[in-house]
């Protein structure tokens, strides 16, 4: 392409080309923050050698100041102050004549993002209307103002803005508007990473109503996502995309059971990185597997000239098609969710609008009304340059519920990703957690939310750790209690400060005995060694507070992904503890950054490995012999420490009745043992770091929780009570 005469800057700004001054690339202008580069936002290079739009003298290409749309469209009500033009950061006070009442917000700010803050403000009157007043969004203009049974309304966008949205609304019986509200976008309007999860996280995250985005059970699901890689996103941009599009797919995976993959990146032509056809049947792709996938495709930006958006949807058809063919009645039952990300430019194979009306048919089979829900078309605008009218037609529209996002760069994306699940919503999640390790106390918390720590208010020295393993049980050692302590005198905390509730009665596991060997000649004998608390009331439920997994529960087998009919406990045992030396971690308090910290560990489980490490305890502790070992260090008992094979780090005196747990993929944790008693206290003086490490003298023993099932059973399960329960495998 020409240089245009030199003149290809901007002023207050500047530009970046995505394949120099060659066909196809991409001219983007960058403006700093509260900026927009008007009149373009992109120019293309045309294989005439000419930009698209060409450059004009007037209006001279610019950065303008980002304004937000008109709020002077109140009606009803006044709006403070009268001006020409809002820009950002300029605020506004909506009041109503007396007589009426204010909904929506009364004092809004335009944002950076080229939107006003806050809610539409409506100025209504208490009236007999089936509808309430839906009042005019910001830049719009409305015809019709009744709002009985069938009643009509229009809007229509300012000029330079275009309208998102239902264009239309109708009053239904319900005393709802159909669609979802209008709004005025200019070119340059985006959304914010907190509008996106608000909108798109309620899709995949359980809510009141259950999780839109159903999933049932196996095989249910399908997921269909296509990326634009072509030129008209920024080469260095697929990396942040590609990150986006595995974030996703983790977070609905931690989410639910497996669903099934179509992974497209498109461009002039498609290039399938996980074929649906693959999840055929019994054969499932585990979530690792779609993600080594997605690493190993290489990004090859050279050829990337065209776009060829219809292509990405009609392979989509087509996986479908197969499907239907292969097993219609199984088909009738997936929910297939397809979510693109792309500008919605494209130059190659016409419009997608056709093949959508297709897909639209294949899923609904002449019967929308019924199955309308079972298909969810989302699209990301994303790009310098975002062409909605293109886009708009394409996306699911339903009462209230948006399907179309607009993004203003992909590392937005990704955070976005991150954000989507507000897990304080998420109740019925057990082991979800933030994974961010920025190893303050508060991120601390949300990584390890179920941490509890126990004190007895009669005792000083009797500090010990457990775990919540339901909003109304702590899970942890017995020897933590002698057996006259009472529970008022217990002081449950979870989080920094936050004393919870009181406990209403403590649970000793009825075979835990320390005194049960000492005519043999052990001081203290830890099998069994367990314990419940139960709180006086259910804790809340927040991103600082959430209960971990425990073994043999649905639980535990929805976040293990463990999908089928009868899964029994024996298979999650085998998915946690499949490995000889199975890493584990625990929480420790470090004494000098006065903070917990996370301590790893290897179980040694394999028979050798384990009996070489149990075996140290026959020389260690006072009463235990080669021969009562088995006896004394019982099969209820998990062993870490040593040298052998790899060092471990040890648990402290204070860290009894702590969780012993496994991440399982970033999300989700599962506890399998309990703190319970070593051989050596390395920890000993209080000055030591924590991450102590193992001397080759040293053991830990953890109970097992794989053997404590009916124990844990019998109270966490009990549906008899006033808490809920959770629910036990059979078998
Ligand atoms: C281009 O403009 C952006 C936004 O104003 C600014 O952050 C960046 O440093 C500029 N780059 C160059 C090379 O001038
Ligand atoms: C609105 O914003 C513009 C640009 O930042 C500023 O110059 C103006 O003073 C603001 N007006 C009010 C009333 O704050």
């Amino acid at each position: 392409c020409i240089t245009m005469d030199g003149k290809m800057g901007m002023e207050g700004g500047n530009y970046t080309l995505t394949n120099k001054l060659e066909y196809a690339s991409i001219l983007i202008y960058h403006c700093p923050e509260g900026y927009y580069p008007y009149p373009a936002l992109t120019r293309s290079c045309l294989k005439s050698g000419t930009w698209k739009p060409a450059p004009r003298r007037r209006p001279l290409q610019q950065c303008k100041m980002i304004e937000c749309p008109n709020p002077l469209v109140l009606e009803s009500g006044s709006v403070f102050p009268v001006q020409m033009q809002y820009f950002v950061n300029n605020k506004t006070t909506y009041t109503c004549y007396s007589g009426y009442s204010l909904r929506g917000s009364a004092s809004r700010v335009c944002q950076v993002n080229g939107k006003w803050s806050g809610g539409t403000p409506i100025c209504s009157r208490d009236c007999e209307d089936r509808c309430a007043d839906p009042g005019i969004p910001a830049g719009a203009r409305r015809s019709g103002s009744s709002f009985g049974i069938d009643d009509k309304l229009t809007y229509r966008c300012d000029e330079g803005l275009h309208l998102l949205g239902s264009k239309t609304r109708v009053c239904q019986e319900s005393g709802q508007w159909t669609g979802t509200e209008p709004k005025c976008y200019y070119k340059h309007t985006y959304d914010t990473a907190l509008e996106i999860t608000e909108a798109f996280g309620s899709a995949i995250r359980e809510n009141q109503e259950g999780k839109k985005i159903t999933i049932d059970k196996a095989g249910k699901l399908n997921i269909y996502i296509a990326m634009d890689i072509s030129d008209s996103i920024a080469e260095d941009e697929f990396d942040k995309a590609r990150n986006a599009v595995k974030k996703l797919i983790t977070k609905v995976s931690s989410f639910s059971v497996s669903p099934n993959y179509e992974i497209l990146f498109f461009a002039s032509d498609v290039l399938e990185v996980v074929n649906i056809i693959d999840f055929s049947g019994d054969k499932r792709k585990p979530l690792e597997e779609v993600l080594a996938d997605l690493d190993n495709f290489k990004y090859d930006g050279e050829d990337n000239v065209g776009t060829n958006l219809n292509l990405a949807f009609k392979t989509i058809l087509e996986r479908m098609a197969i499907q239907k063919q292969r097993n219609e009645m199984l088909f009738r039952e997936i929910h297939h969710v397809l979510i693109f990300f792309t500008d919605g430019a494209y130059n190659m194979g016409g419009s997608p609008e056709n093949t959508v009306a297709k897909i639209r048919e294949a899923v609904y089979m002449n019967n929308k009304e019924e199955r309308d829900k079972y298909l969810d078309v989302y699209v990301f605008g994303v790009g310098s340059e975002i062409f909605d009218e293109d886009i708009v037609p394409l996306v699911t529209k339903r009462n209230d519920e948006r399907h179309y996002f607009k993004v203003k760069d992909t590392t937005e994306l990704e955070k976005t990703f991150d954000e989507i699940i507000d897990e304080s919503k998420v109740v019925g999640l057990c082991g979800l957690h933030r994974n961010y390790d920025g190893g303050t106390a508060d991120t601390i918390r949300q990584r390890y939310p179920w941490m509890a720590r126990i004190d007895n208010t009669d005792r000083t020295v009797s500090k010990c750790m457990g775990s919540l393993v339901t909003r109304r049980f702590i899970l942890t050692a017995a020897h933590c209690f002698k057996f006259e302590d009472q529970a008022d005198k217990i002081h449950v905390t979870i989080g920094k400060n936050q004393v919870v509730n009181g406990a209403l009665r403590i649970i000793l596991h009825p075979d835990y005995n320390i005194n049960g060997k000492q005519n043999e000649g052990i001081k203290e004998f830890y099998d069994y060694d367990i314990a419940l608390i139960e709180l006086k009331k259910d804790v809340d439920v927040s991103i600082n507070i959430r209960p971990i997994c425990i073994p043999c529960t649905e639980e535990t087998s929805n976040a293990l992904r463990l999908v089928g009919e009868a899964i029994t406990c024996k298979q999650q045992e085998q998915l946690l503890f499949k490995n000889p030396l199975e890493e584990v971690s625990f929480i420790s308090y470090d004494k000098k950054e006065q903070m917990d910290q996370r301590s790893d560990a290897k179980l040694k489980l394999q028979d050798q490995l384990r009996d070489d490490c149990i075996k140290l305890a026959a020389t260690q502790v006072e009463g235990i012999t080669p021969l009562n070992l088995k006896d004394v260090v019982t099969d209820n008992f998990l062993c870490t420490g040593g040298r052998q094979p790899t060092r471990d780090n040890v648990a402290c005196k204070g860290d009894s009745g702590g969780a012993v747990f496994k991440d399982y993929d970033e999300y989700r944790t599962i506890q399998v043992g309990v703190i319970s008693w070593g051989t050596n206290d390395l920890c000993h003086g209080g000055n030591s770091d924590v991450k102590q490490e193992s001397s080759e003298n040293s053991r830990d023993f953890h109970i097992n929780l794989f053997k404590v099932v009916p124990f844990l059973k019998k109270y966490l399960g009990d549906g008899t009570k006033d808490y809920e329960p959770l629910v036990f495998l059979e078998n």
